[in-house]
């Protein structure tokens, strides 16, 4: 039998905006089997982000469960939350969201840094080597083109090796050519190693190569 991966139940979200509620995600059930690839694809506005949000353990739903295995991180609070994002999701987002500041290798450690571990030196060279940005670790995210920025962005969300992950329209701030360069190595990455992805996208090519597409419509998933 396959295993899952996550597996949500009956998740409704509602974000509350002055004294109107908004309902982003209606009674949405999925399960995603461990080392599936999907894409979630939808209209601006559908709910596709909030979602990702919701089983990465950013936002917490207003009803409904989350399950990783046996654990329900939607009963998880904050702490408990956080740890749990930290060690077993890696995300990645259209605006890549490095820290100006630090160099490539260094916006790649961070996520070990904030818990006090240390890199495996092996993992590290051979995830550089495999995004191809081992000969730009020293430079700052201003010295480094899109389609680079994205790669070390994908290798700071492996870094930890997380079994899970979250991609929020990776390839919307690229041209063509370095969106499919991205893809390829991160798809690559997560045939390989054989973690589950999933991947927010308006693009129904990237779409076509991965095994199934989620459709969200106005907050509910399409059956
Ligand atoms: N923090 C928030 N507070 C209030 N409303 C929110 C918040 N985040 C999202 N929403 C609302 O929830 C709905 C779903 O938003 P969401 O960002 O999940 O859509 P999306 O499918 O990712 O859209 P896009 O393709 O434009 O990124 C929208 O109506 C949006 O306005
Ligand atoms: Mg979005």
């Amino acid at each position: 039998m396959k295993e899952n991966s996550f597996e949500i139940k009956d998740l409704t979200k509602v974000y509350e905006v002055g004294d109107e509620n908004v309902y982003a995600l209606k009674n949405c059930s999925i399960s995603v089997e461990k080392g599936e690839q999907v894409a979630v694809m939808g209209p601006s506005g559908s709910g596709k982000s909030t979602l990702l949000s919701l089983i990465g353990g950013v936002i917490k739903p207003t009803e409904g469960d989350i399950f990783f295995g046996d654990i329900n991180i939607a009963q998880f609070d904050e702490n408990k939350l956080a740890k749990f994002r930290r060690q077993n999701i890696g995300f990645v987002f259209q605006d890549f969201r490095l820290i100006p500041e630090m160099t490539a290798k260094q916006n790649i450690l961070l996520p070990l840094m904030l818990d006090n571990k240390k890199a495996d030196r092996i993992y590290f060279d051979e995830l550089c080597k495999r995004l191809a940005i081992s000969d730009r670790l020293h430079h700052l995210p201003s010295q480094l083109s899109g389609g680079q920025k994205q790669r070390v962005a994908i290798a700071r969300a492996l870094i930890t090796n997380p079994s899970l992950i979250l991609c929020d329209e990776p390839t919307g701030n690229l041209d063509s050519k370095s969106g499919d360069e991205v893809l390829k190595l991160l798809k690559g990455v997560c045939d390989t190693d054989k973690k589950t992805l999933i991947v927010v996208t308006h693009d129904k090519d990237l779409a076509s190569k991965l095994d199934r597409v989620i459709e969200i419509y106005d907050g509910e998933v399409k059956q």
